[in-house]
């Protein structure tokens, strides 16, 4: 077993409504991360799960006319039953109902208290349930009417006054600034970094950490009159799923701190802010690194029930299977940013990078090998200059992909294949082996060779994008199952000349757009 480990987690999703698109976006991200660094030969552990307590949760429950536990059971299982059709190879899925999770939880609760870190008080502030988060005054704009506010994302703010445990974050606004200036990739993308830094410079007020006009949370320990606030809760899944104090396997050693967790911009502040610092109370080691996502509108509009322009998971998979979905959302936006989900660009980016890309650099190459070379790999008889062009750029991409899921720059490692892609297809092209055929049989056999060794790399590095054609390419080329790792992709584990292939097929079909669609 290596001692190389890698520990990512998705934010766990609230029960309250049901999973989209944005959802399948970050597991997915998260997914292509795990299964990268689990072919670069790391022990991976990759965690998502749902978040279940809270007043939100609540009122959804209430409204729904089902108990709380019972409205989460079948929300959860919602978010589970997304995750193998979408090829998600998560290592675990934590609810924050589950026993496991409550203890480490009061477990936590018990250190920040130990360190002096937490007092009764009384809060008298703003509110949004719908963030589930206390906004300042200095942040809110009015509301409809006086007891209303707005806080900046658009959500309802409204006053709360109720005896509270607070925390006293105020106490670690230096800390948090070392750790940024010391770590300037802590937090990811930069406009991200920029924005939690000024919002801490600015001042950190302590932080209301219970509270006691609801039941649906976790105790706080000795005084179950209150429930733990639904983010401080929230955070400690991240090592209640480590086992952290909660009786469960152990895995801090091995696993923590957390190599990336991935969060989605509008919550970036609880996890670079409130959980280093609750960390930091609690004696324990900081994650190294805070990457946010950004938001995909639709068509250019915030998706939303009332607009009925919420993409499901169904309708993905429905039109664009696990690898076209996977593939679209990850390539058509810059990661970090935002960006708009359009069926047209979706289609757009399947045919030319699946179908006309990867697709039609297999089935070409494999069909002249079925056709001219007796159906087996050909023998290679001798490299010219650009055959090693090219095998030198698929060889450098394991490193040079790396570099990039390491900076969570997870649309420059899909360029960087496609790169590859591109090239082996203008190189077919460049070296037309069609008319090697009867000009140089032993130079078109070298070709078809190279283009077999290329494929092979491309489509080994393609796994943990397109886990399903990737593996299908590989099975074409009768690569063994555990010559799919990273560390294959080199010239010492090079195809087997003379190795009998099956007859070729179409891995990925063209899609058409819904042309009602396109208009
Ligand atoms: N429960 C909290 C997270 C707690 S983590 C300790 C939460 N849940 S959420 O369900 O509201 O959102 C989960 C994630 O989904 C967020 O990272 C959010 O950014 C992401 N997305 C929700 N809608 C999205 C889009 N439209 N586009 C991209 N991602 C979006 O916040």
């Amino acid at each position: 077993m290596t001692d190389k480990n890698y520990y990512i987690t998705t934010p766990i999703y609230y029960v309250n409504g049901d999973p989209h698109l944005g959802h399948v976006y970050s597991t997915t991200a998260a997914d292509v991360c795990a299964r990268f660094k689990r072919l670069a030969g790391y022990n991976v552990h990759f965690l998502t799960g749902t978040d279940e307590h809270g007043q939100k949760v609540a009122q959804s429950a209430e409204k729904a006319g089902v108990s709380p536990l019972a409205f989460c059971d079948e929300v959860s299982q919602k978010f589970r039953d997304v995750l193998e059709p979408f090829q998600i190879s998560n290592d675990d899925f934590i609810r924050t109902t589950e026993e496991r999770h409550k203890k480490t939880c009061q477990a936590l609760w018990q250190k920040l208290e130990a360190s002096g870190d937490i007092y009764l008080d009384k809060y008298a502030g703003w509110y949004a349930v719908r963030d589930e988060a206390y906004y300042g005054d200095d942040e809110l704009t009015d509301g409809p009417d006086a007891d209303t506010k707005i806080a900046p994302s658009g959500a309802e703010c409204k006053w709360v006054e109720e005896e509270s445990y607070f925390f006293h974050l105020s106490k670690y606004g230096d800390k948090l600034l070392d750790l940024y200036k010391n770590n300037p990739e802590f937090i990811g993308p930069k406009s991200s970094y920029k924005e939690i830094s000024a919002f801490v410079e600015s001042g950190l007020n302590d932080l209301s950490i219970s509270r006691t006009t609801f039941d649906w949370g976790v105790p706080v320990p000795g005084n179950d009159k209150h429930v733990m606030y639904v983010w401080i809760d929230a955070l400690t899944n991240y090592i209640s799923a480590l086992g952290h104090e909660n009786g469960e396997n152990n895995m801090m050693d091995q696993y923590w701190p957390a190599n990336v967790h991935l969060v989605g911009k509008e919550i970036t502040r609880f996890h670079a802010i409130y959980w280093p610092a609750f960390l930091m109370s609690a004696n324990l080691p900081v994650p190294q690194k805070i990457y946010a996502n950004g938001w995909w509108v639709v068509e250019g509009e915030k998706m939303s029930k009332s607009l009925g322009n919420v993409i499901t998971p169904e309708t993905l998979l429905e039109r664009y299977g696990s690898d076209g979905s996977r593939y679209a959302l990850l390539r058509e936006m810059p990661f970090g940013n935002d960006g708009n989900f359009s069926h047209e660009n979706a289609v757009g980016r399947i045919n030319g990078d699946l179908a006309n890309g990867l697709g039609n650099l297999a089935q070409r190459s494999l069909s002249m090998i079925a056709k001219n070379a007796e159906g087996k790999v050909p023998a290679n008889n001798g490299l010219s200059d650009d055959d090693n062009i090219l095998l030198d750029l698929a060889y450098a991409l394991p490193s040079q992909t790396e570099t990039h899921i390491d900076a969570m720059h997870i649309h420059k490692y899909l360029e960087a294949v496609w790169h590859v892609v591109g090239e082996a297809n203008a190189y077919i092209d460049a070296q037309a082996p069609w008319k090697l055929k009867k000009e140089d049989p032993d130079r078109m056999k070298t070709v078809l060779y190279v283009l077999a060794e290329v494929i092979r790399c491309c489509a080994i590095m393609a796994q943990p994008i397109i886990p399903t054609g990737a593996n299908k390419v590989l099975d074409q080329l009768v690569i063994a199952g555990d010559a799919r790792t990273f560390a294959n992709v080199n010239a010492d584990s090079t195809l087997t000349s003379g190795t009998e292939l099956p007859v070729p097929q179409g891995v990925f079909p063209r899609l058409e757009l819904d042309t009602a669609e396109a208009a």
